[in-house]
């Protein structure tokens, strides 16, 4: 992918560098594929080893490392928040949900096994992610604070979190442009900005010294990229073509779904979007050059292809 900045080559090194080692470490957690039952876990592992874009990841390792904290004692909370993520796309894609058929390229998990697997499979590794944060012992923190990681991917996940967001998100199905900018920032920053900001809490919960002000920009920093990321995906499910997306082009307009495009138009979503990458860089301001990832991953988030 073009970065806009000079760093681009520094960016995709971490991107990549970043999606190796989260991928070592899913491989490790996720139960083989000849481990009774079988079919789960096969199915968990077509979904969630299947080649996503690992962003939730690179930014829990982004923002530990930013702080001290070595690559393998983010492992845990990387892997916890990408298993969280993986389930939501398995849910997200069922007929009773977006009904869709193609992710990351792939056929989505229904399709590929069945809709009881596919629930399933949300299910088991909704538990492993937790199961992870409980017992991992390279994550090199006092109990209090473990438990406060678990609290947050909690918190992110369910009602007021994730869940949440997708409820809204399916009672606004057909609402297309007959929906506030108010409730639609809402229903993004619950349905997509709740696990990024957790990506970035968890990755500053993983130092022990980090303290309140700074939790609370990085806090700010990762609410506004969380935003903005939903936007860009509203964008490319408009411009970006299936073989570039790996799921269906149009698939919001289809459902009449209320989008950023929808309310502002192209030119104003991807206004935006930028206004909010603006935003992000300016809580990192205090941030020398150990916060440059953080920077480079909100450029990344308006501008990625796919
Ligand atoms: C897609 O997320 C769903 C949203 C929350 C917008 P990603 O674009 O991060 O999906 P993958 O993991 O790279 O496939
Ligand atoms: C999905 O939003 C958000 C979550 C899975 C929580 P979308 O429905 O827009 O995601 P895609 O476009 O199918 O990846
Ligand atoms: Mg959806
Ligand atoms: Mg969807
Ligand atoms: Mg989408």
């Amino acid at each position: 992918m073009e970065q806009r900045t000079e760093n681009g080559a520094a960016f995709k090194a971490l991107l990549s560098q970043s999606r190796e080692q989260v991928e070592a470490a899913l491989e490790r957690w996720l139960p083989a594929e000849d481990r009774q039952p079988e079919t789960l876990h096969r199915a968990m592992r077509y979904s969630a080893l299947s080649g996503g874009k690992y962003v939730r990841p690179l930014l829990v390792y982004a923002t530990g490392q930013a702080l001290g904290v070595t690559a393998a004692a983010l492992d845990g909370p990387a892997c916890a928040i990408e298993l969280i993520h993986s389930y939501s796309l398995v849910h997200d894609d069922l007929p009773a949900m977006d009904d869709d058929d193609l992710r990351r390229g792939k056929p989505t998990c229904h399709r590929a096994f069945d809709e009881a697997t596919a629930v399933l499979v949300g299910d088991a590794l909704q538990s492993l992610a937790f199961h992870i944060l409980a017992v991992d012992t390279s994550i090199k923190i006092r109990a209090e604070l473990r438990v406060k990681m678990i609290a947050t991917l909690a918190d992110a996940s369910g009602s007021l979190g994730m869940a949440g967001g997708q409820a809204i998100d399916l009672e606004a199905d057909g609402k297309g442009d007959d929906f506030t900018l108010v409730s639609l920032q809402y229903m993004h920053s619950q349905k997509t900005g709740a696990l990024i900001r957790a990506s970035v809490r968890l990755g500053a919960l993983s130092a022990p010294d980090c303290d309140e002000a700074l939790l609370t920009r990085l806090d700010h920093y990762a609410a506004n990229i969380g935003l903005a990321f939903q936007i860009r995906d509203d964008i490319l499910d408009i411009e970006a073509p299936t073989d570039i997306l790996g799921k269906n082009q149009g698939a919001d307009i289809a459902r009449n779904k209320p989008t950023y495009p929808a309310l502002l138009g192209m030119d104003g979503a991807k206004r935006k979007a930028e206004q909010l990458h603006e935003a992000a860089l300016d809580n990192l301001a205090t941030l020398g050059s150990e916060a440059d990832p953080l920077r480079w991953i909100s450029a990344y988030i308006v501008q990625r292809p796919s």
